[in-house]
């Protein structure tokens, strides 16, 4: 058959605040489906290059680092490293981990910012804010509380009011206090800002995101929710210290803006190019991002899928796009966006106040990153919010990969080891056993890989669980340890094909537990260059059963999956909640 030609693949995930390890539901939501899809296109056999870096602006990484008592970059710095590490513990395949506070970041951020200029799309105007004068600072709309003006509820936010649902306009608050510091010597002040002219931009969203007919569709849905609604313009700067300076063509700062910043949410999206440019610079090539940038470079030929939380579509959809677009300038735009609903923690928040639910760190002092990886893919929240409990993990751990993989593994190479000398057995022709395998093969391969094509995570999961279901049917079919009393023959038909099932097993997990799949593949020998899901890898699926060379040595792995037990259950449900 003729070989494809691989694609280009720009896989970015939603860049996690700096502020803390992020818990699993943020990790199940945007940076683990990223990868397991990354890892599933690199297998295919595509150029793939996964971007993705921590969202380092803003208010909240500035009070952070004013609660560790340490300056914004020293905390910045470190919990880069800290996230950075959690990451490659989950064993996320970025080629690139970046940094929005990079220099690369400032200065596309203010290029973008002056053609917008440029063009029309940016214009200074003057808003009323809270200013807190203890705190020294204007509050962000979240950072306002007092009382709601619509239903007398002493603790309403700024943005929205909890209570009655509303939302607000924080300098609308009866009695407002400074959520930082809780002082009500808080006063409405005039500001300048930059603001987006977002809203002449709406009929080119609209035209873009109607086009974009293959987007899943809780991205799609979300986005023409807001178009619905009418985009309003938007300030992209604010009184902060903390971020990038607001600047002329010439690099001089802005008159009236020395002490403002660029909003975080203006930056953070360019920090996906500035992060290949980033990347470039650190492998010796620093042109090298423009081809999966530019579109006059090469970048029109890219696929370029985004992944996210359902709070983040909407600057995806609308304020990025406004920032490409708007620029005119021949920037690649996303090609398909997929969002993900919340995982919940029983129904609930994560919290690490009131102990609910598990970060990325604690979870891998639990267990390794493949029990986390399976089952937050298996149940990934696509069509609605997803539970974790405790229950469902054990169930999962003990089912899917201990009982269903786990076994089927080690049953087959202990008894190749004990019977077969540890080889690869010769002899013996394939029969009915083997046709009903290569047949489910032959429905399930293709299914599994259109899953992965879609980004259907949950029926990728499954289908995978599946075909390892069916190569334990087909050894209670073949009985090769039956047979071996009467006929090693029929016995070695069956033992062979049943490590090359192993394999096969094996190659086809490696998206979403690549720890386990690799132990499995290094148990059985399966040279490199067979470890792929590839076209041609699945074009000859009779022969997949007969892959591994005749008298080639395995060895049973170590144990693969140690069971969930009921006393480990309940100690985490007490540590970190369970079932209130
Ligand atoms: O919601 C969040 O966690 C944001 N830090 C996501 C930013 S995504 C991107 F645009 F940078
Ligand atoms: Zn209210």
């Amino acid at each position: 058959m003729t070989k494809s030609a691989p694609r280009r693949i720009l896989v970015t995930s939603a860049l996690p605040y700096i502020n803390g390890v992020k818990h699993l539901g943020n990790l199940a939501g945007s940076m683990l489906p990223a990868d397991v899809y990354s890892r599933f296109q690199r297998l295919r056999g595509h150029d793939v290059l996964y971007i993705c870096a921590t969202d380092e602006h803003g208010t909240p990484a500035e009070l952070a680092a004013q609660a560790a008592n340490v300056p914004v970059r020293q905390y910045v710095d470190e919990q880069h490293e800290i996230q950075k590490k959690a990451g490659e513990d989950f064993l996320l395949s970025y080629d690139h981990f970046g940094r929005s506070c990079s220099e690369e970041n400032a200065a596309l951020t203010q290029h973008f910012a002056h053609v917008l200029e440029a063009n029309g799309l940016i214009e200074e105007r003057t808003m009323r804010q809270v200013y807190s004068i203890d705190d020294e600072r204007f509050l962000p709309d979240r950072y306002v509380e007092g009382t709601c003006p619509h239903c007398e509820f002493e603790k309403a936010r700024g943005d929205q009011c909890d209570n009655c649902g509303r939302l607000l306009d924080p300098v609308d608050l009866i009695n407002p206090y400074s959520a930082v510091s809780g002082s009500r010597n808080v006063e409405v002040r005039e500001t300048r800002h930059l603001f987006l002219l977002q809203s002449q931009m709406q009929e080119r969203i609209q035209a873009w995101i109607e086009a974009s007919t293959d987007w899943p569709p809780l991205a799609r849905s979300i986005a023409l929710k807001w178009l619905d609604e009418g985009l309003r313009d938007r300030a992209i700067t604010r009184d902060l210290s903390w971020g990038v300076p607001v600047t002329n063509p010439d690099g001089s700062i802005r008159e009236g803006f020395e002490t403002k910043v660029f909003y975080v949410w203006f930056d953070a999206p360019i920090e996906y190019i500035a992060a290949t440019e980033e990347w470039a610079k650190a492998k010796g090539e620093p042109e090298a991002w423009r081809r999966w940038w530019r579109t006059d470079e090469g970048a029109d030929k890219v696929d370029y899928v985004q992944f996210m939380g359902k709070d983040n579509v909407a600057f995806h959809t609308v304020g990025f796009p406004v920032t490409i677009l708007g620029s005119q300038e021949p920037w690649k735009l996303v090609d398909r966006l997929k969002a993900f609903n919340w995982v919940t923690w029983y129904g609930g928040k994560f919290s690490t106040s009131n102990k609910r639910g598990v970060f990325m760190d604690q979870a891998l002092d639990l267990l390794p990153a493949d029990y986390w990886r399976w089952y937050l893919t298996a149940n990934a929240p696509e069509g609605s919010d997803a539970a974790f409990t405790w229950e469902g993990f054990q169930s999962s751990i003990n089912s899917d990969l201990a009982n269903v993989l786990g076994n089927f593994v080690n049953r087959i190479t202990k008894y190749c080891a004990s019977k077969f000398d540890g080889k690869v057995p010769e002899g013996g022709e394939a029969g009915e056993a083997e046709s009903w395998m290569v047949a489910e093969l032959e429905t399930r391969l293709p299914q599994l890989v259109q899953h992965y094509e879609n980004m259907d995570f949950r029926k990728a999961a499954a289908e995978t669980r599946a075909i390892w279901a069916a190569g334990n049917e087909y050894l209670t079919k073949a009985e090769p340890w039956v047979k071996y009393k009467n006929d090693v023959d029929a016995a070695a038909v069956g033992v062979r094909a049943g490590l090359n099932l192993a394999a096969l097993f094996g190659i086809i997990a490696q998206p979403i537990i690549p720890e386990a799949a690799a132990m499995i593949l290094d148990a059985l020998g399966a040279p490199e260059d067979r470890r792929t899901l590839s076209e041609e890898a699945f074009a000859d699926i009779p022969a997949l059963l007969d892959a591994l060379p005749r008298g080639h040595e395995i060895s049973p792995p170590d144990v693969l999956f140690r069971k969930i037990e009921d006393d480990q259950v309940a100690e985490w449900t007490e540590r970190f909640g369970g079932e209130s």
